[in-house]
């Protein structure tokens, strides 16, 4: 017997950057031809940033020399499917895309998540480049490279950690958004801001109504404060085995509601119960203050957070759906414990603990006590 040892420490730096302004759209072609050449650039887009964005930008790149294969897929968290990813595979080989190609995701989570991963496997990995359009992929989504689909076993189960090579988010695509996705947005900022920095927690519950107003300045102060946070946490711990499981406050919860509604409820709204139940989880531990506690349900009041919804769900329903997170261990969910604003419980490099059935139960039954209905956005059609 023979044993060839194959040597490969790998000390790789996949350091980037993430620039957050104005007009940014506008100068990428100029900007990508200086910073980050390639054989053709691939733009993947939803449906609507394609019209939105998409085909400006592909004749701005054709004009500034480059060779560019514009692609799309419906909008919505459908299209984070197998199907979908083979889909654009098949449409780049077509094309003869190679390996010296880099994607653009250009779009919300959805698109950023799917052509990330997309990337992280075409010809084994080639780089891409975040143009988050929605407040969510802003603040989150389009940083700390986690790509992946989903399944009909749950959310992101397939996927890879693929980092961007940068990240710029043009605050300009945001005029067209929504207001319910501004507040999708706002609320996974404010979920960062609770964990993490008490300071920009105070920012953001004084600058609120401008950024729902969708004033540039305090949007784009907001992001930078998040991203900030977010990049902070990936550098301590890029594979998620320890801090950055504080990220997923609110969504061990927050994920088995929305698959619980069949992912008709929006993302952030998920969360943003989630959230509440999760705060309320840690009041009920005896770990989070009354004050604290208030604060919390006051600022996702002020995001039409839709506590409402709970009702419509069994609690043990709900609890046996959180079973099958990702967290998990052993079939026993597990959670962040909010512990004041700006901090949460941590032992021995540890952010995430299990907390029993009964507690949660009690949790959501003490949000429940407290709820005045606010109604369920959904998206009409995931696919429309
Ligand atoms: N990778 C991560 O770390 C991470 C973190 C958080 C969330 N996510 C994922 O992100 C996804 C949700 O992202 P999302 O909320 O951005 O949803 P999304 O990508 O579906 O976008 C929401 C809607 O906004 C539209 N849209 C996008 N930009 C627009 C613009 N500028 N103007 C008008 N309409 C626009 C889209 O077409 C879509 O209909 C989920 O799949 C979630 O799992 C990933």
């Amino acid at each position: 017997m023979q044993t060839i040892n194959v040597q490969l420490k790998k000390v790789i730096d996949t350091s980037y950057g993430i620039t957050v302004g104005a007009g940014l759209l506008a100068r990428l072609p100029e900007m990508l031809k200086r910073e980050c050449p390639a054989s053709s650039y691939v733009i993947i887009a939803d449906k609507a940033t394609e019209k939105l964005f998409g085909r400006t930008l592909e004749a701005e790149l054709k004009k500034a020399g480059s060779k560019v294969l514009l692609l799309s897929v419906p909008n919505g968290e459908l299209s984070k499917s197998q199907k979908e990813k083979s889909r654009l595979e098949e449409a780049m080989l077509k094309a003869g895309v190679d390996r010296k190609a880099v994607v653009l995701a250009l779009g919300g989570g959805v698109v950023g998540d799917l052509a990330g991963f997309v990337s992280a496997t075409y010809m084994r990995g080639i780089p891409y480049i975040q143009l988050p359009t929605t407040l969510l992929a802003m603040v989150d989504s389009s940083v700390g490279g986690k790509t992946g689909i989903n399944n009909k076993r749950g959310k992101n189960l397939i996927g890879a950690f693929h980092q961007p090579s940068a990240v710029y988010a043009d605050v300009e695509t945001l005029k067209s958004l929504s207001d319910v996705e501004i507040r999708n947005g706002l609320v996974e900022a404010v979920k960062m801001f609770m964990t993490s920095d008490k300071e920009s927690f105070e920012f953001a519950k004084e600058h609120l109504d401008e950024a729902l107003t969708r004033n540039a300045d305090i949007l784009a102060e907001i992001i930078a404060r998040a991203v900030r946070i977010k990049a902070g946490v990936v550098e301590r711990d890029e594979y998620e085995n320890g801090e950055r499981m504080v990220l997923n406050f609110g969504h061990t919860i927050g994920h088995a509601i929305e698959k619980l509604s069949g992912f008709k409820m929006l993302h952030g709204q998920a969360v943003a119960v989630g959230i509440m139940v999760e705060a309320q989880i840690a009041h009920t531990l005896g770990r989070l203050s009354a004050q604290a506690l208030s604060e919390v349900r006051e600022i996702l009041a002020r995001l039409e957070t839709p506590l409402s919804v709970l009702k419509k769900m069994k609690p043990a329903t709900i609890i046996a759906m959180t079973k099958g997170d990702k967290k998990s261990v052993a079939g026993q969910a597990r959670y962040v414990i909010l512990k004041e604003i700006g901090k949460v419980e941590e032992k021995d490099g540890r952010f995430v603990e299990e907390v029993g059935d009964e507690e949660v139960m009690r949790a959501i039954n003490n949000t429940n006590v407290r709820t005045k209905d606010t109604k369920v956005r959904t998206r009409k059609s995931l696919h429309g």
